[in-house]
């Protein structure tokens, strides 16, 4: 992830949102090597935020050890999809989810909250959110929302090498979606 971080080129106005943040890796990482604004995560699940509690404990303690900063970041134990979070997924220029597993219901609600995003907003994803057309080509327009003007252009993003993310070994694609409504 760090090197899609690089690639991003994230600077001091940029917000990263993790929809589903696990034990809080991402939004740790992008706070230490990237000079970020804020950093967001919010993960539903008891035994991941719980972790990710922790981890904040600690990455926190060792970092003032060593005399590093980092940038803000927040840990939030809920459910991302509730209505009170659109204010976070309207703040934030750079919305991350590793939406593999994630249901179609979910991923329903999800896509109505990104449709809140402004021009130029940046979505990664490790899952396509649309599906590809014949030529591999997506330009993906979010018809279920009655909102046709509401296009995202899409990029595949590789990450390269081996561990490159915390997750799988393999080195796996990313999905990188701008807002772009003509
Ligand atoms: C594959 S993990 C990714 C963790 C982290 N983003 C990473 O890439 O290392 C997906 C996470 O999304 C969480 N999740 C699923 N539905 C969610 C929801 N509605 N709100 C918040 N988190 C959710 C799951 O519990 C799981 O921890």
């Amino acid at each position: 992830m760090a090197s899609i971080f690089k690639e991003l080129e994230l600077g001091p106005k940029d917000v990263f949102l993790d929809m589903g943040s696990g034990i809080g890796n991402l939004v740790m990482l992008a706070s230490l090597i990237t000079p970020i604004k804020r950093s967001v995560g919010i993960e539903i699940l008891d035994t991941p935020a719980k972790l990710a509690e922790e981890q904040k404990l600690w990455f926190s303690r060792i970092l003032s050890h060593i005399g590093k900063k980092h940038r803000p970041f927040e840990l939030i134990h809920d459910d991302c999809t509730k209505t009170k979070y659109l204010k976070e997924v309207r703040q934030a220029t750079i919305i991350f989810m590793n939406n593999f597993s994630f249901p179609p219901e979910l991923m329903t609600k999800i896509k109505k909250m990104l449709v809140f995003c402004e021009n130029g907003r940046r979505i990664i994803t490790t899952e396509r959110l649309f599906p590809a057309d014949r030529t591999g080509n997506t330009v993906g327009v979010v018809q279920d929302l009655n909102d046709v003007e509401t296009f995202m252009d899409e990029r595949v993003m590789h990450c390269i090498g081996e561990n490159c993310v915390s997750w799988t070994h393999k080195p796996i694609p990313f999905y990188l979606y701008t807002i772009n409504r003509k």
